[in-house]
């Protein structure tokens, strides 16, 4: 029996060290020794150890289909592989930058994707718009996506939705714009006349940092039913851009090993079990939508991924009399619908009420993929989560069944669930029954916008009441998130409203009483203060009781049950523009901006659209965890051994000064030294092979920290311990305003607060650097180009070639000039043109005091010689531009410099 296996990568053999009987059924894995491939391989029926080929996955992007077996991170999100790796490879399509990327958390909506999916539920194809930052590249199998380059370009046509996001004005940086046209394009494949309302929410999820939503929504309402929808022709372009044939999962379990890890696609519940067995002491993530990924990036790295997608029984969603019951894999989205439609039954009235809150849960990329289970489970792993299904479902009195591998199950509520160890358990499915027709429910969601926010608080009331008398029948439900980790019911205040009447003011003064004392919000500077949480609790079951004793109270206080947010208006605007003067056009005349198509069909290039030049290196800063701290240590041993990774920098390898803001401006660090502080502040930088392989290597640098102080984290504390810069500019004193005060008949003080905001930033965070023959080329978003040159000399420690000093008088005029000039000589400086260029440097300015310091650099480089006029170019320019400067500087027009310095005679 051979012992020997060859990598088929790189041919290296290898003894397998192992020695089986004839028959052994058993699979081994390890790594090549040489090239690191991942290797399986087990006896084959020739008792060799044979290698076995690794499993693959295959997908459609916009009709081609693509295959993937284990080369990629198993964490690859499907928009890595767009824009990372197709265009790398360029393999079948180059080009396909064009969707975008920015918060990859799910919340922008700038990387949406239409991916056409079996439903499993329903048994049905249908399309949904995904965001492909969060999706797995290794979930895609059996799937089949159009993205933005698949419905129209410059070269193959424009589609409709592309046109009028752009005749509309709605692009201005055009970032955004790409996912904006991607989910309409899904929604009008989906139901190509809709409602306006309908548009309107399904745009949840799309932010625009800079055009403002007006104009985009006025575009996307054009194609509502009521207005011009869009015509059959394009709607069968739409239709029609996935010809091939529907791209079916097939039934094969897929299993790939890659950099340690493995991923798991079980097709059925058995093989599910088998798996949960036999990694039961293993870390490993069960994968649904994915999308807790974007709330907590720090979870993981596991070694074991198994994808739920394929099981086709965690779809279940069934209705009888008495019960609906739903299976794991079902997702918001499809909870929201099914819940709609069940809810004209007698008793099941309430599941409208739940659907209009699970409306509210991020946005309809993320509620498309993200299941209610993977929701709860999220919050079993992170208490603190303010999650509105766990506000739902407890307050509905679900059932929870949970499945061990031995086919055990266990019939749990969502607060008991919270309780529970997760490891090698299944979430199975919930069920909910119908309601009494005296039980009143209702839930809450107060978030800082009306969509696509975590709630600050939230809120789900159940009480059974006696309608005459508004006596409460039984123990009700007041379930609470948002106020603590641990906090979930008020129980005292349930407890205490068994048998009393909510029209007793008394008991109502009572019950808020307890309320108030059982309700102790936590202190958390990410989120809203203690103080605001408990009053929204309590105002939330004022609301509530309002609501269900209406009949009975005066109608003026209706207003303070009635949702705003329920009853807003459509949004609607308009841009008009004045008559045009005849004799300025065509200068004045309104039209569309030229590049705006190109920004719609994504086809614009921006910085972080650059292709990738060979040998393109990405990078990923090495962050602090915590603030006002020194560094104890840094141990980056696991990062610089991960594959892919080429150099780590810190401070210390900072050749200049370690400040990118240069002088005259107080520094600000590039990489901290040894004092931490604030979280996230740089300590260094991975450069690797491709962005996740270095934020992968980042994240494997391990910290220690020392000396940490309590951290100054707002204004308040900042200005009660005296943290102060020095002052910016001089008090201002105008007039005597101290013994003005003193006469005043009235004095009024009062304080206002503005807060800060957390920066929404989209494209621009983005940089590459390029080295050139004479230096480096930069592109990155900025209003201050010499400014950014300035601080790349300063952190490189480049010398500056001429620098020069001006002085002036009030009037702009020029005193006195120094400059300290060098000029490259090359090997000899036979014939330089200093000489020559320092006589002419002044140009046709008078100065009256000079000092020109003229130095020739020996390089290893040919003698430099000029080609024509020596030395006078390079005066004037350097004499022009130190007029501009003193422009500027003085901020007047250069041509008024020019005049008051040029020689008079
Ligand atoms: C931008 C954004 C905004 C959001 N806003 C809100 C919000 O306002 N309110 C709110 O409540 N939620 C919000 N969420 C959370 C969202 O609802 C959850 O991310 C989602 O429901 C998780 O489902 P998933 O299928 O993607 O789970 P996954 O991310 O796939 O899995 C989450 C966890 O659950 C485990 N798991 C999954 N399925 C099972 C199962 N059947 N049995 C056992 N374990 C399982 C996984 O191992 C993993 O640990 C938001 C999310 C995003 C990205
Ligand atoms: S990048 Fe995917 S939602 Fe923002
Ligand atoms: S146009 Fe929307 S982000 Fe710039």
């Amino acid at each position: 029996m051979s012992n020997i296996i060859k990598c088929p990568n790189c041919l290296t053999e290898h003894l397998t060290g192992l020695s089986l009987k004839p028959g052994d059924k058993r699979l081994f894995k390890g790594n090549c020794k040489n090239c690191h491939l991942p290797l399986k391989f087990k006896l084959n029926s020739s008792n060799q150890y044979g290698l076995l080929e690794e499993d693959f996955i295959s997908f459609q992007i916009n009709g081609v289909t693509y295959q993937v077996s284990n080369e990629y991170p198993l964490t690859m999100s499907l928009n890595d592989y767009l824009r990372d790796v197709l265009n790398l490879k360029g393999s079948i399509k180059k080009d396909l930058f064009r969707t975008k990327l920015m918060c990859k958390e799910g919340g922008c909506g700038s990387c949406l994707v239409n991916a056409e999916i079996i439903d499993y539920s329903s048994k049905m194809s249908k399309n949904i718009s995904i965001n492909s930052c969060l999706f797995p590249l290794y979930s895609c199998d059996g799937l089949k996506f159009t993205t933005i380059e698949g419905i129209g370009s410059k070269k193959t046509g424009f589609n409709e939705i592309q046109k009028r996001i752009a005749d509309n004005n709605g692009t201005q940086c055009g970032w955004c714009t790409p996912g904006m046209v991607m989910n309409m394009y899904n929604l009008l494949a989906e139901n190509p006349r809709p409602e306006k309302q309908e548009i309107e929410d399904s745009m949840d999820g799309n932010i625009c940092r800079c055009t403002g939503y007006r104009s985009i929504l006025t575009a996307m309402k054009s194609f509502a039913k009521d207005e011009k929808p869009i015509d059959i022709e394009d709607l069968n372009r739409i239709k029609c851009l996935n010809k091939s044939k529907s791209c079916l999962r097939s039934d094969k379990n897929v299993h790939l090993i890659r950099d340690q890890a493995e991923w798991f696609v079980p097709k059925d519940m058995k093989t599910l079990n088998d798996l949960l067995s036999q990694f039961s002491s293993t870390s490993y993530r069960l994968v649904s939508g994915n999308t807790s990924v974007g709330i907590y990036k720090s979870d993981g790295p596991f070694q074991v991924y198994i994808d739920l997608k394929s099981i086709e029984e965690l779809y279940m969603i069934e209705k009888y009399d008495s019960l609906v019951k739903i299976g794991s894999q079902v997702t918001l989205t499809s909870l929201i619908n099914a819940f709609e439609e069940f809810s004209s039954s007698s008793g099941f009235e309430y599941l409208h009420t739940l659907a209009h809150h699970l409306k509210k849960i991020a946005n309809r990329g993320v509620r498309n993929t993200a299941s209610w289970s993977g929701n709860l489970c999220m919050k079993n792993f992170h208490k603190e989560f303010p999650s509105d299904v766990f506000i739902c479902l407890e307050t509905a009195n679900a059932q929870l069944t949970v499945t061990t591998p031995s086919g055990i199950s266990k019939i749990l509520s969502p607060l008991e669930f919270m309780s529970l160890p997760l490891q090698s358990k299944l979430l199975y499915s919930f069920s909910v029954s119908p309601l009494t027709q005296d039980t009143f429910l209702r839930t809450y969601k107060i978030i800082p916008r009306s969509q696509n926010a975590h709630a600050y608080v939230n809120a789900g009331f159940r009480f059974s009441i006696d309608p005459k008398t508004m006596v409460v029948k039984s123990l009700p439900c007041i379930l609470y998130g948002g106020i603590s980790p641990e906090f979930g019911h008020a129980s005292n205040t349930e407890k205490f409203l068994v048998g009393k009447s909510l029209l007793n003011e008394n008991v109502l003064n009572s019950a808020l009483e307890i309320l108030n004392s059982e309700i102790t919000p936590n202190n958390d500077p990410v989120l809203a203060s203690p103080e605001y949480r408990r009053s929204l609790a309590l105002a939330l079951f004022y609301k509530f009781v309002l609501e269900i004793c209406q009949k009975e109270i005066n109608p003026k206080y209706f207003s303070a049950f009635q949702s705003l947010i329920d009853t807003r208006p459509l949004s609607q605007g308009s841009h008009t523009f004045p008559d045009q003067d005849p004799a300025f056009l065509p200068v004045t005349k309104p039209i569309p901006k030229l590049n705006a198509y190109l920004q719609a069909s994504g086809e614009a290039k921006y910085t972080y659209d650059k292709y990738s030049l060979k040998n393109q290196l990405e990078g990923a800063f090495i962050q602090s965890k915590i603030a006002n701290c020194q560094i104890g240590s840094i141990d980056d041993s696991l990062a610089k051994n991960h594959p892919g990774v080429v150099s780590i920098l810190y401070a210390k390898d900072i050749p200049g000064k370690n400040s990118f803001m240069p002088d005259p401006f107080p520094p600000e660090l590039l990489f901290a030294e040894d004092k931490i502080d604030y979280a996230g502040q740089a300590i260094g930088l991975v450069l690797a092979e491709s962005a996740a392989i270095a934020q992968e290597a980042a994240k494997l640098v391990k910290i220690t920290y020392k000396d940490q102080k309590v951290p100054i984290l707002n204004l308040f504390d900042g200005i009660k311990s005296g943290s102060f810069f020095p002052k910016p500019v001089d008090d201002f004193k105008y007039g005597d305003p101290d013994s003005a005060m003193q006469k005043c008949a009235h004095i009024i003080e009062g304080d206002v607060y503005l807060d800060t905001q957390a920066h929404f930033y989209m494209e621009n965070q983005n940089a590459t650097c390029e080295e050139t023959e004479d230096g480096y080329d930069i592109d990155c978003a900025t209003q201050w180009i010499d400014l950014v040159q300035n601080g790349v000399q300063y952190v490189l420690g480049l010398p500056t070639c001429n620098q020069y000093k001006i002085g002036c008088d009030e009037n702009s005029k020029l005193i006195a000039i120094k400059i300290d000039w060098y000029c490259d000589a090359g090997n000899s400086p036979s014939d330089n043109s200093m000489p020559v260029g320092s006589s002419f440097i002044d140009n046709v300015y008078n100065c009256p005091n000079w000092f020109i310091s003229s130095n020739l650099v020996k390089t290893n480089l040919p003698a430099n010689t000029a080609v024509r006029s020596p030395g006078f170019f390079p005066a004037i320019a350097i004499m022009e531009t130190m007029i501009e400067h003193v422009s500027t500087y003085f901020k007047k027009d250069p041509i008024e410099i020019r005049q008051i310095n040029l020689y008079k005679k």
